[in-house]
């Protein structure tokens, strides 16, 4: 069982093999004409050189007696195209089989790999901007559709929790006292801390002295600036982690894996280079030039792992990265949800584990990068007063707005029920208006657009899903008791609801091979659609006879079903009743 377009091309697949060769695709298509296409007679005509409509009846020939049990109609047309229409009783009994299946048709991974998705990765004492909600969002997103189709998944948070900032940081912190510093920390005043210590850092000589020798005790391991240190940390994750609590994101302590994991293996990264031949000077750096990577003036470009004073940086605890993912944890591919202005580092990354023989096939590691969110006046969003923005206030207001929004769309909700769907509302517009523009895409943040429960919006959405519980709980039947049913596919709407329930499967695979969430959001939005025509020319409660209701029951209760187990995958709510 899956989508009936991966069916029929299993099953043509002997048949375009017998006529054209080996690994002769069927390149089936969904179509205008018909149901699906299949137009991979072309490329066989075209290498065999024989006229792609004869190829097509030879293909035919040998595959009539398979397709009998799933299309009614095969058609040759055009060039050569088959145009295939399936039997509305293979569609039906599909549907059932899928309503059957805990995973609603969604095929499972031929092979199971072991995948780390690193994303969210905020910055210790510094405000998480709307880039890391995007990470955070696209990233956990694809944790939970990777683990669907069984894949092992391991989330790692790689914060930001070393480097030379620290000296300051802690410098400032140690002027505040460290209970205000901590206290202003874990209510999320992390950038009001940050130009704190930046302010003082610029101004004044005798605290810049301060923070330099700080940051030599931290890096030799003086256990009182390891203290200090680890207040700025633990406060700072205190706030993430009320960020992702409100986001409603799979992350825990438990998936961090900051930047300072990986200082002990930094002298290795270097001598593991130095011995594989890879290392050179230049400018006193100690630096690898991966081939194919030039500056400006087109010289090579170096990824520098050790600087003039023996400093690590960012590229050697990546490559330690790297290193302690392959060996430690024998990961089979590397997902990295991190911004577009990283793509060279990271691509440069990955290079030099490959050069030192770290990165080899078949595990891969990929970089999934994302665009930006701009403001109304296309700038990247900021607050109102120009400053770098809260992502709690900006969730506190989302979910504030959804409560009116909520409040106008049902009068008879209690207040408690309003609170818990406003929050679901809430929070999956902001979700749902990231994840659902192309992810490579710059997007525009607009309250009043995400917030609606018209469009491509998570509000209509999740108000589709509402609908239908609705439903079952006027007619007084229970969900399950129509869950053996198989529904008649009687009229277009019937039948075009059924056949966009079984590409779920599809929906679900375009999205992890592109890794891009919007995919599956465009389906959702088809099906939310595909849903209102149905629901506009089948009555369902009121239907003809006693079959006909169940079996229009059958598909109200699957569409409910795949769209909240849509909206799930992408860490969105779907509340019962809105
Ligand atoms: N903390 C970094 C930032 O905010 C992102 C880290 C991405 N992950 C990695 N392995 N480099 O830009």
């Amino acid at each position: 069982m899956a989508d009936p377009l991966v069916t029929v091309s299993r099953l043509l697949a002997p048949a375009f093999a017998a006529v054209g060769g080996e690994g002769a695709d069927p390149v089936v298509r969904p179509s205008d004409r018909a149901d699906a296409q299949a137009n991979g007679a072309l490329a066989i005509a075209k290498q065999v050189g024989k006229n792609p409509r004869q190829v097509a009846e030879e293909v035919l020939a040998v595959a009539q007696a398979q397709l009998g049990d799933v299309c009614s109609n095969i058609e040759i047309a055009g060039p050569g195209f088959l145009n295939l229409t399936f039997s509305d009783a293979f569609l039906a009994q599909q549907l059932a089989e899928a309503s059957a299946d805990e995973r609603l048709g969604v095929r499972s991974t031929p092979v199971a790999e072991h995948i780390i998705v690193d994303y969210s990765h905020p910055n210790v004492a510094k405000e998480m901007h709307v880039g890391h909600l995007r990470t955070t969002v696209i990233g956990d997103s694809l944790v939970r559709m990777l683990l669907l189709v069984g894949h092992r998944v391991t989330k790692e948070n790689h914060i930001g929790d070393w480097g030379t900032p620290f000296g300051m940081l802690i410098e400032h912190m140690l002027d505040l006292g460290e209970t205000t510093a901590a206290n202003d920390l874990s209510v999320g005043d992390l950038a009001g801390f940050y130009k704190g210590a930046r302010a003082k850092f610029d101004a004044d000589e005798v605290f810049q002295d301060r923070a330099r020798q700080r940051v030599v005790l931290l890096q030799s391991g003086d256990a009182e600036t390891l203290r200090l240190w680890g207040i700025l940390v633990n406060e700072s994750t205190r706030y993430f982690n009320q960020v992702y609590a409100t986001l409603g994101v799979l992350l825990t302590d438990a998936d961090l894996a900051p930047e300072s994991m990986y200082n002990p293996m930094l002298p290795e990264v270097v001598t593991r280079l130095r011995d594989a031949g890879l290392l050179r000077e230049s400018d006193g750096a100690q630096v690898v030039f991966p081939p194919g990577y030039l500056n400006r003036e087109g010289e090579p470009l170096p990824l520098i792992v050790q600087n003039s004073v023996g400093g690590y940086n960012y590229a050697t605890t990546d490559l330690a990265c790297v290193i302690d993912r392959v060996e430690r944890l024998h990961a089979d591919r590397m997902v990295y949800v991190v911004g577009a202005p990283q793509a060279q580092h990271l691509a440069m990354v990955f290079a030099v584990a490959e050069m030192a023989g770290w990165l080899a096939p078949p595990r891969v590691a990929v970089h999934v990068p994302f665009g930006n969110v701009l403001g109304a006046d296309r700038k990247m969003l900021k607050s109102r007063s120009g400053e770098s923005l809260k992502l709690n206030e900006l969730l506190e207001e989302a979910i504030e707005r959804a409560e009116q929004a909520v409040a106008e769309k049902n009068v008879d909700l209690s207040a408690e029920e309003r609170t818990v769907v406003a929050r679901a509302v809430g929070i999956g517009a902001v979700k749902y208006a990231d994840l659902s523009t192309d992810r490579i895409k710059d997007y525009v943040f607009e309250w009043d657009r995400m917030l609606s429960f018209d469009g491509n919006t998570a509000p209509y959405l999740q108000y589709a899903h509402a609908r239908i519980c609705s439903i079952f709980r006027r007619a007084q039947v229970a969900r399950d008791s129509v869950r053996t049913t198989t529904p008649v596919l009687g009229t277009p709407q019937e039948r075009a609801l059924a056949m966009r329930l079984l590409a779920f499967d599809t929906a679900v695979w375009d999205t992890i091979d592109r890794y891009s969430p919007h995919r599956l959001c465009t389906f959702l939005f088809d099906l939310a659609q595909d849903f209102t025509a149905f629901y506009e020319h089948c009555p369902v409660l009121k239907a003809a006879d006693d079959a006909t209701r169940q079996s229009r029951l059958a598909l109200c209760d699957v569409t409910a079903r795949v769209m909240e187990k849509g909206l799930h995958l992408l860490g969105i709510a779907a509340p019962e009743r809105m």
